[in-house]
């Protein structure tokens, strides 16, 4: 019989869902060395009751720190708002459980620093959810570019803009409040970042643009409240010395989840866009009298990353899966196997990124990382 991993998840939102659903998903289309075990989830008694309902969590709890104690828990889940992302992470790994934590690890570099170092000295594995490692399409756009079929690589461009906050009438949230990590740099900077280091390599400096659109919005109670947190931010990045630009937004107007990106080099070029997931554009200049771009459809068993596990050639795989490959990486690795995982280490890399950007943002200068 397999070892199990008993898993206490902290957190009853939309990722609470995302990850109970892909534990579940893994353990049926993966072939895993461990099989996970829906343990216990936590938040507030009615939403944990029934996320256990749902997903068939065997326990529910109020209190995280009562979680994490737990000795008959091997991994702690963490999907909060993310200003408690850094205290919970370092608590669990401290008492000596694994963690994988959502994203960004913490709400600065030097939390992040303390919950890799808490790690180290315990001992445990430890895992940031940059999901979107774990896109099909991206992990060919990495094999691609390390193998050098782009040549030198000559700039690049990474977007994530949505319009959810463009509606004054939206209320208050812990999205937007400071205080709970809520702002976009942390946000969709966070899988920006993560994604342009994990393709092309670490962000040297940075110049950035932050700002405000909406300065106040109506509290819980209809009360007006002062926004204290960015809703866009431009930045110029150099990228093991490639330039190139970031851009997230929460207020662009009729971009409702634009996310993706544009590199190119001196022997060819890539394009992705998460509205087509399953597609990877690429244009190659070593064929001239058919030179242009193409259009793959990363779905082809044998032949592209995870396809084995699902369907079949022209299949596609959506937003869930990305969770499923994650989750199947690190069930691997807590079961002795081999697997690439996103370290809490590059979770740090990530948040001293973050912080750059907001410093040279507010000395209106590069800053390097
Ligand atoms: N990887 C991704 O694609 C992705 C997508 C969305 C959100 N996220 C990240 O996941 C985290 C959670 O986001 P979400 O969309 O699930 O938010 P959400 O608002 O849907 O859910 C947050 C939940 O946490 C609960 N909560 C708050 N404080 C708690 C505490 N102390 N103990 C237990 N539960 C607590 C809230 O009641 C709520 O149910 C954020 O850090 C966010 O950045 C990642």
């Amino acid at each position: 019989m397999r070892r199990q991993v008993r898993i206490g998840l902290i957190g009853t939102g939309k990722m609470a869902r995302a990850h109970g659903h892909a534990y579940l998903t893994a353990a049926r289309f993966f072939q895993l060395p461990v099989e996970p075990r829906l343990a216990v989830v936590c938040g507030s008694r009615e939403r944990a009751e029934t996320l256990a309902r749902a997903f068939g969590w065997e326990e529910t709890a109020t209190d995280w720190r009562c979680v994490v104690e737990r000795a008959d828990l091997d991994l702690i889940d963490v999907c909060t708002p993310t200003g408690s992302h850094g205290e919970i992470a370092a608590a669990a790994v401290g008492a000596g459980r694994a963690v994988l934590c959502e994203k960004p690890l913490a709400s600065s570099g030097q939390q992040a620093e303390a919950v890799v170092r808490a790690a180290a000295s315990a001992g445990v594995l430890g895992a940031v959810v940059f999901n979107y490692r774990y896109v099909p399409a991206i992990r060919q756009a990495r094999d691609l570019i390390a193998a050098g079929r782009l040549g030198d690589l000559r700039h690049l461009e990474f977007h994530f803009l949505q319009d959810w906050l463009t509606d004054e009438a939206r209320p208050m949230s812990w999205r937007l409040r400071a205080a709970q990590g809520g702002g976009v740099v942390l946000d969709l900077g966070s899988h920006l970042v993560d994604l342009v280091q994990h393709l092309v390599g670490p962000v040297g400096r940075v110049a950035a643009i932050v700002g405000r659109s909406i300065g106040e919005r109506a509290d819980e109670q209809g009360e007006p409240q002062p926004v204290d947190v960015e809703d866009h931010f431009q930045a110029l990045v150099e990228v093991a010395g490639v330039p190139g630009t970031l851009a997230a937004s929460r207020v662009a107007s009729g971009d409702r989840c634009s996310f993706g990106f544009q590199i190119h080099g001196s022997r060819g070029s890539l394009r992705w866009d998460f509205q087509r997931l399953n597609d990877l554009e690429l244009y190659l200049e070593d064929e001239p009298a058919l030179q242009g771009w193409r259009r793959i459809s990363v779905t082809r068993p044998g032949a592209h990353p995870w396809a084995e596990a699902w369907w079949g050639a022209g299949h596609g795989l959506g937003y869930e899966e990305t969770f499923v490959h994650l989750m199947a990486a690190v069930l691997r690795r807590l079961g002795g196997e081999e697997a690439e995982i996103p370290t809490l280490e590059e979770g740090l890399r990530c948040q001293r990124v973050l912080d750059a950007m907001v410093a040279a943002a507010r000395g209106r200068t590069w800053a390097a990382v």
